[in-house]
C-alpha cells in the first residue's frame, strides 16, 4: 500500500479527502495534521476527529498543526463552510480519541515519512500551506525521500483550459475563488506556498489540482443521491455515514449557489489531491495496477515553474488589479510542477463511491 500524510483543514471537501485518504485499500494513511484555514485550528483539528471517528477509523493519529501562518492573520471561510468548517449535520460523532498533542506536529510528519522507505511515501495537503512549508524547511531531507507532493491549490486559469470558470455578476475576468486571482488555500498563506514551489527538490515531485481542474468535479444531485443510496433501493433506509455525507454535500452545494451562483453543484476540490496518488501522477501506482489507474490529463507529461504573487495584504487586493495569492505557472523543460488540466470523471465519481460503500461497513 502507498503510505501517505494528509495534511488538512476540514472543511466539507477536505473530509472526502479524509475518506478515501483513511478507507481506500491501496493506501496507508500514517496520519493527519490540520491546519488553520477554513475554520481556526480547535475547529479543524476537532472536525478531522469526527469524521474519522464517522467512517470508523478513530485509531488514525491526528496531531493539531499551525494555527495562523507565519507573517499574517489566519483567514477563515465560514461563507463557504459554516461556523464550524463543517456545517450541514447534526449526526456528526464527537472523536473518541483526542488529537496527541505531546509530540511536536512537524517532527510527526517527518518521523513517520522518514520511517517509510525511501520513494514510497506520498504528502497530501488539502489546506493552506504553513505546516507542509515548515516540514520542507525544518526537515530538507524529507523532500529527497518523498515520493511525491500533491496539493489542492491555486488558480490557473481559462487561457490554461478549456474548461469554463465561474465568474461573479458584472467581472470580465475570475479565476480565482477568494479574489478574482487567487484560490483560498494559496491565499491565505502565500509565503508558505512560495518557499513551497520554490524548493528545486519539490519541484518535479510536486502535482497541484488548481480550481479548473477542481471545477469540473461537480457534485450535482446524481452524485447527491448515488452517495446517499449508493447503487441500492432508494427506499431503502440509507446508513447514517451516507446521511453524513449527503447532509454535507447539500450544505456545500448552498453555500457555492449562494456565494458563487454555481447551482450544478459544488466542486469537491480535496479529493482530487488524494486521487492523484491512485492515477498515472504516481508512476508507481500506474505501473503496479495499471488497470486502477484513474487517469490525470497532464498534456503529455508537461512541466511548469510555479510561484506565488507574495505583495499585498489580506482584505486590500479584491480590486482586480490586487493580485496577492496568484499562481503563475509557466512552461519549462525538465523537472517541473504537474498541473493536471482533466480527469477521468467516472473514475474519480467511483473511487468516491466505492470509499463510502467501504465507510458502509465499518
Ligand atoms: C479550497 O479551499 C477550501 O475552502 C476547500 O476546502 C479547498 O481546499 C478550495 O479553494
Ligand atoms: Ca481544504
Amino acid at each position: 500500500r502507498t503510505p501517505l500524510w494528509l495534511d488538512c483543514d476540514p472543511g466539507h471537501d477536505d473530509a472526502f479527502a479524509i475518506l478515501i485518504s483513511a478507507l481506500h485499500p491501496a493506501l496507508n494513511l500514517l496520519g493527519i495534521t490540520t491546519i488553520h484555514g477554513n475554520a481556526s485550528l480547535a475547529k479543524t483539528t476537532a472536525n478531522a476527529g469526527s469524521v474519522l471517528e464517522a467512517i470508523g477509523r478513530p485509531e488514525i493519529p491526528v496531531y493539531p498543526g499551525s494555527s495562523k501562518p507565519f507573517s499574517r492573520p489566519a483567514l477563515h471561510a465560514p461563507d463557504i463552510h459554516g461556523e464550524s468548517g463543517l456545517d450541514g449535520t447534526d449526526l456528526l460523532p464527537k472523536a473518541s480519541v483526542a488529537p496527541i498533542t505531546d509530540k511536536n506536529p512537524i517532527l510527526a510528519m517527518r518521523d513517520a515519512l522518514l520511517a517509510q522507505p525511501k520513494g514510497t511515501p506520498w504528502v497530501i495537503a488539502t489546506g493552506t500551506l504553513t505546516n507542509v512549508a515548515l516540514l520542507f524547511s525544518t526537515f530538507p531531507e524529507v523532500a529527497e525521500h518523498i515520493a511525491g507532493l500533491s496539493i489542492m491549490g491555486g488558480a490557473i486559469g481559462n487561457g490554461f483550459t478549456d474548461a469554463p470558470m465561474s465568474k461573479l455578476p458584472g467581472e470580465e475576468t475570475r479565476i480565482g475563488n477568494v479574489t478574482p486571482w487567487a484560490e483560498f488555500n494559496i491565499y491565505c498563506d502565500p509565503e508558505s506556498s512560495e518557499a513551497i514551489f520554490s524548493n528545486p527538490v519539490l519541484a518535479s515531485k510536486t502535482a497541484i489540482m488548481a480550481l479548473d481542474l477542481t471545477h469540473q468535479v461537480l457534485a450535482d444531485s446524481e452524485v447527491q443521491s448515488r452517495i446517499l443510496h449508493g447503487g441500492s433501493d432508494s427506499s431503502k433506509e440509507p446508513t447514517v455515514i451516507r446521511k453524513i455525507l449527503h447532509a454535507l454535500l447539500i450544505f456545500f452545494a448552498g453555500t457555492y449557489d449562494k456565494v458563487f451562483g454555481l447551482s450544478t453543484g459544488p466542486p469537491l476540490h480535496d479529493p482530487l489531491a488524494v486521487a492523484a496518488v491512485l492515477s498515472n501522477l504516481n508512476p508507481e501506482f500506474a505501473k503496479k495496477h495499471p488497470e486502477q489507474a484513474i487517469k490525470f490529463d497532464d498534456k503529455g507529461g508537461e512541466r511548469f515553474a510555479v510561484s506565488i504573487v507574495t505583495d499585498g495584504t489580506h482584505g486590500q487586493d479584491v480590486s482586480i488589479t490586487g493580485q496577492l495569492g496568484r499562481t503563475l505557472a509557466t512552461p519549462v523543460e525538465g523537472p517541473g510542477v504537474a498541473i493536471p488540466r482533466g480527469v477521468d470523471l467516472e473514475a474519480f465519481w467511483n473511487l468516491i463511491l466505492d470509499c463510502v460503500q467501504l465507510a458502509d461497513d465499518c
